[in-house]
């Protein structure tokens, strides 16, 4: 069967948080979200950004049921944070999709003092992931998603010099922390399969779509990322272990 959103039936009573859900791919996943009814929790570092996403949600969406909770993935505090405020309001959450991201930026730290890319790509789902685990462990079919790229092929996890303290390259500190994101996937499968859980957990490359991702590295990409997205979906609603999104 060809997968398209029409295919999932209502999700209605789930719970979706999804990570960088004001831009690119996470905003249109909100949407693929929202219309099969999930309540979807917008991750988002930035509430103005936050507020104008949900209002083009609800735009084309108008029955979505929509909360916007603020999450810094450079900080370990902010994610801790969020994980306490999310934790008090819910009980249960069905799908945990880690999609932020940034991109091959100049040397920067986090606010832990990690390199940017490892810490917000990488170190802050991890951490969300594990404080989000007793919740996502005792609701029925929970997934937790984690986006890692065909960029993961090139990176090479360098446990000398994780932190950019010797040299930094940014396209390998990109590749590091998306392979870093997919280890982690296969990881955390292997031993939820092993401790006989019952979440699942699925990762993928995207597809290549022009979004706020390229903003340090101008390309001309032609995909649109609404389409891309849609296969996005298929590896997150699906049971795929890891998949390439690349075909719209
Ligand atoms: N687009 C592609 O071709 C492609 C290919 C392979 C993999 N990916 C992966 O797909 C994911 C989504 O990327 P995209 O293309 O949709 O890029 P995007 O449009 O730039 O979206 C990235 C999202 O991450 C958020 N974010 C960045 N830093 C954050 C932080 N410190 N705390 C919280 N949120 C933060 C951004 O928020 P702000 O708007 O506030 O910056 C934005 O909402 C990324 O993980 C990326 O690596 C994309």
């Amino acid at each position: 069967m060809s997968f398209n959103l029409d295919n999932i039936p209502s999700q209605k009573g789930k719970i979706a948080i999804v990570t960088g859900a004001n831009s690119g791919l996470g905003k249109e996943i909100t949407i693929g979200l929202a219309k099969k009814e999930f309540k979807v929790i917008m991750a988002c570092r930035n509430q103005s950004k936050a507020e104008s996403a949900k209002a083009e949600v609800l735009s084309k969406v108008n029955s979505a049921d929509i909360e916007i909770m603020l999450l810094n993935l450079n900080s370990l505090k902010s994610v801790r944070n969020f994980a306490t405020t999310f934790a008090e309001k819910y009980d249960s959450l069905d799908l945990l999709i880690e999609n932020a991201g940034i991109m091959i930026p100049p040397l920067a730290k986090t606010e832990d003092g990690f390199e940017s890319q490892m810490g917000v790509n990488y170190f802050s789902h991890f951490l969300l992931t594990n404080l989000l685990y007793p919740i996502l462990n005792k609701t029925e079919g929970a997934r937790i998603a984690t986006t890692s790229s065909l960029a993961h092929e090139r990176g090479r996890i360098d446990f000398d010099n994780l932190n950019a303290e010797k040299s930094y390259s940014k396209i390998g500190a990109y590749g590091q922390s998306k392979l870093a994101c997919l280890l982690f996937a296969y990881e955390l499968k292997r031993r939820l399969e092993k401790a006989g859980s019952n979440v699942i957990a699925v990762s993928s490359h995207p597809g290549v779509s022009k979004t706020n991702l390229f903003t340090n590295i101008p390309i001309d990409c032609s995909i649109p990322y609404g389409a891309t997205s849609t296969q996005y979906l298929r590896t997150h609603l699906n049971m795929l272990p890891y998949q390439h999104c690349t075909q719209p």
